[in-house]
């Protein structure tokens, strides 16, 4: 990543501005987790109106500006931008600096790939949804797009070479019914509106037969699929491990909203390449399909990531913030890294991990003169995000 390396000199005057790019203020390390650590800092700067860190640091007996990895944005050329003029703006003498090899080329956004925050935001269709959980090659998701060209497929996997192939794919013969977003599928379901969803396709998932918690079955996501699911609506797995048929079967009877059927070695329209070679292998392959028979509620959830209180003594309160994770059922909070603002009375900012363990976030919470926001703005809002927000409330208000 772009960094520059050059000979120890004063920090950046803050509030100041270099070639367009505001240096905002300075935060300086707290030595909380690691008390002989060198000190750090965290330049804030403001660049094309997006806000983000810069860390300052000891390198050998010189100092080193480099991005911040949790508020790193993309592209990577305004990071290289902002760190160039940091060094001018400080008139540094340059030892390193690789930020030559970073180009301010724009990479053209792929139509098909959105990011999370478009599923939180603005994903709405009028379309029945149909979703594809690891769908690996995308054999089954393209063959299913083509065949159904009224229903808006979305791809979920976390695998970035088969996102891009599957992308690439799609452009080439001109699919345009597919979404794909690189998230956990454990998590997603929460952004999609009750009783939308005609299918949802779990296709050989990771058997995980030595860590069952990380399978894509649990009994939370089952309730959130039949949520999600109108009446008639399937969740279908298809899978050649005996271990996750036996396991999902379980999990699946008796369930008040859903009925279950059972297949062994059916044959689909599309084989997929896991299905091909176990097929070859002689290996019998099962299908459970779970039908919704109930219209759910619509789901609630206000994001309400406010701090409503101001902190009175920050000095005080960093000295008792709880330095082992706190955790709940289902959620956590982390504190990882305390700093206190530069010349600023009562200011500071903590870095933390909050949220479920599967998708913990990364973020800074800023203190300024005793008002508390979340940096860059609120995490996502999942349910588990909430909960570790009212659990940090908490914490901070003490
Ligand atoms: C064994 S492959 C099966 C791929 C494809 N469905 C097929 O039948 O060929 C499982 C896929 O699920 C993806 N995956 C695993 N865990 C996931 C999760 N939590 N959310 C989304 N995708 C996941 C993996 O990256 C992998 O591509």
């Amino acid at each position: 990543m772009p960094h520059i390396v050059y000979k120890k000199t004063d920090l950046v005057k803050t509030p100041s501005t270099c070639d367009g790019v505001d240096f905002k203020f300075i935060a300086k390390s707290y030595n909380f987790t690691d008390k002989k650590r060198n000190t750090e800092y965290k330049i804030a700067v403001q660049k094309d109106n997006r806000d983000f860190l810069l860390t300052v640091r000891p390198k050998d007996e010189n100092q080193m500006v480099k991005f911040d990895k949790v508020t790193r944005i993309s592209p990577v050329s305004v990071v290289k931008d902002a760190i160039n003029s940091y060094a001018k703006a400080i008139e540094a003498d340059i030892i390193f600096s690789n930020t030559n090899n970073f180009s301010n080329k724009i990479v053209p956004q792929n139509k098909y790939i959105k990011d999370i925050n478009y599923f939180v935001d603005e994903f709405d269709t009028d379309k029945e949804i149909q979703i594809e959980i690891g769908f690996g090659s995308g054999r089954h998701l393209i063959h299913q797009a083509k065949n159904n060209p009224d229903v808006q497929f979305v791809g979920l996997e976390i695998h970035t070479p088969s996102i891009e192939q599957l992308s690439k794919q799609l452009e080439l013969q001109e699919i345009e019914n597919v979404l794909v977003v690189n998230y956990d599928a454990r998590l997603f379901m929460e952004f999609i509106k009750s009783n939308k969803v005609g299918k949802i396709f779990v296709h050989f998932p990771v058997p995980w037969d030595k860590k069952p918690h990380r399978r894509i079955y649990s009994n939370e996501f089952i309730n959130e699929a039949l949520r999600v699911l109108k009446i008639g609506g399937t969740l279908e797995l298809r899978t050649d491990s005996r271990k996750y048929f036996d396991y999902c079967t379980e999990l699946l009877t008796n369930l008040p909203k859903g009925r279950i059927t059972i297949d062994i070695n059916k044959d689909l329209e599309v084989s997929s390449k896991y299905e091909d070679r176990w097929k070859k292998m002689g290996k019998n392959i099962y299908d459970v399909v779970l039908v919704s028979s109930q219209e759910d509620e619509p789901i609630d959830i206000k994001p309400d990531f406010d701090f409503d209180f101001e902190v009175d003594d920050y000095l005080k309160l960093i000295e008792n913030i709880p330095t082992k994770s706190v955790v709940e059922n289902g959620y956590f909070v982390h504190i990882e890294d305390i700093f206190t603002l530069e010349n600023k009375e009562n200011s500071g900012m903590i870095q933390l991990t909050m949220g479920n363990f599967d998708r913990p976030v990364s973020k800074y919470i800023l203190v300024e003169q005793g008002k508390v926001s979340y940096y860059q703005g609120s995490p996502i809002p999942t349910s588990s995000n909430l909960n570790a927000h009212k659990k940090l409330k908490e914490i901070l208000s003490k």
